[in-house]
């Protein structure tokens, strides 16, 4: 297959180039890989190639095309033998790469700071997608025992039936136990979310992928939780998945997924044999991927007032006495390594957790602020404008059993909290404010201490 050279891409013609554009588009390409490179994720997105529409429209042209014509029978003979491809604006079907998604995957590489990236349907496709890529049958996989419930199943249960892969969740803040579980020549990811679904858990990157280095492993990161806020890539990781449905997309309208890495893994998903995304063909839609592309560019905005919001609230909701999880909170016990790693001008992220102990109390406390104050939904996922609150233990982390939650630190009354940007922050917190009063009435409050 023709290769993906970066994620930048130069060209629009339909006949086969002659030798001297291979120079041009090499030197347009390489000086615009090392801008988009750059450390601030939101100048890297800014510093893409802004795809103007075919009749000079500010925004894209959407490529509603499940196929592509050519103007000789013999350049299709090349593109199938990989000398002409996207990097010349050569395509053959949209479940192979397609202009519109390769914009939005042009956008999530430099967002994550990857050579390359490609958008897949979901974030559980992208996730399956590329461990399927780069694991085959009785290789090895050290992971996170704290996960989104979903990739949990998929490696506790279904790569084991499915394909003999196996893993052992560990405890990744523990990283003599991170070593111990990698056994040499059959471990060959490993697999943590940068900061994990439920605990808020905050992942020592640098460390963790040192460690990978030394191994030899591939290190994918799941960075859902804190897209703008930590740049994985840009701490050392291999892979970077998301969930774009969440944070990236901020509708909570959109299910989306993305694999940000290596051009060459990219390359080697959409290998027409061997490739993971072209053969099992979690494809993206080219409307959907012209809608998010223009999203990516308030993103950062959106983040900052997601993490400026969670960390007032986490502050004033501890104050009122609740048990509060947030890494901007000094006692976290990741503060100061988020500190550390978080990109400047974000904070700690938009999530925060209240630990009400029993699913009852949990379950009261989030229909009182649905149903009587109006302070957020309940409902899962995340990063919507709205507040979105769940019971982790009994919704999103419902797949693993008991002692698995145990273990992850899911405690039965985990409210999740996703702190939206509606209205006033005074307005919500009033909200907020009430609920809890009446909590307190009900004498079903949590003392911090
Ligand atoms: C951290 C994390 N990763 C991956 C996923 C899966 O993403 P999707 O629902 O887009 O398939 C989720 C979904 O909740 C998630 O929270």
């Amino acid at each position: 297959m023709a290769e993906l050279k970066s994620h930048n891409f130069c060209g629009t013609k339909r006949s086969a180039p002659d030798d001297s554009e291979d120079i041009k588009n090499d030197s347009k390409k390489s000086t615009a890989m090392i801008s988009s490179l750059l450390e601030d994720p939101a100048a890297a997105v800014a510093n893409t190639r802004h795809e103007f529409g075919e009749h000079g429209g500010v925004n894209m042209s959407i490529e509603a095309s499940a196929t592509f014509t050519v103007m000789e029978p013999e350049t299709m003979r090349r593109m199938f033998a990989g000398e002409l491809g996207p990097d010349r604006d050569f395509f053959i079907y949209s479940r192979h790469f397609n202009p519109t998604v390769l914009n939005l995957s042009r956008q999530m590489a430099a967002l994550e700071g990857t050579a390359a990236a490609y958008c897949t349907a979901s974030g559980m496709s992208a996730i399956a997608s590329v461990l399927l890529q780069l694991l085959a049958s009785g290789d090895h996989v050290v992971a996170s025992r704290t996960l989104y419930g979903g990739t949990h199943a998929l490696l506790a249960h279904f790569l084991p039936r499915t394909s003999n892969i196996t893993t052992s969740f560990v405890d990744i803040g523990n990283l003599k136990e991170v070593e111990k579980e990698i056994v040499e020549g059959k471990t060959k990811v490993l697999y943590f979310e940068s900061v994990s679904n439920p605990t808020l858990a905050v992942a020592d990157i640098p460390e963790l992928c040192r460690i990978g280095r030394e191994k030899g492993l591939t290190v994918v990161v799941d960075n859902t939780f804190a897209p703008m806020v930590l740049s994985p890539a840009r701490l050392g990781a291999d892979v970077v998945v998301h969930s774009i449905s969440k944070f990236i997309s901020g509708g909570a309208d959109i299910i989306a997924g993305a694999v940000c890495g290596p051009a060459k893994l990219v390359n080697s998903m959409m290998d027409l044999r061997q490739g993971s995304l072209m053969l099992l063909g979690p494809t993206m839609n080219a409307k959907v991927a012209f809608e998010l592309s223009e999203r990516i560019p308030h993103l950062s905005l959106r983040m900052k007032e997601h993490c400026r919001r969670a960390s007032v609230f986490a502050k004033r909701m501890r104050k009122a006495g609740l048990k509060v999880i947030y890494p901007g909170l000094p006692d976290h016990p990741h503060h100061h390594l988020m500190k550390s790693l978080a990109n400047p001008e974000y904070g700690f992220g938009g999530m925060l957790c209240i630990d009400m102990e029993t699913e009852e109390r949990a379950n009261k406390l989030m229909n009182l602020l649905q149903n009587t104050t109006q302070f957020g939904f309940i409902a899962v996922s995340l990063g919507y404008y709205e507040t979105l609150m769940s019971c982790s233990g009994s919704s999103t982390s419902s797949e693993m059993s008991g002692q698995e939650k145990e273990l992850a630190g899911i405690s039965p009354g985990l409210v999740r909290m996703s702190i939206g940007y509606m209205g006033t922050l005074e307005q919500k917190w009033s909200q907020f404010e009430k609920a809890l009063a009446k909590v307190q009435d009900m004498g079903l409050s949590i003392s911090n201490n």
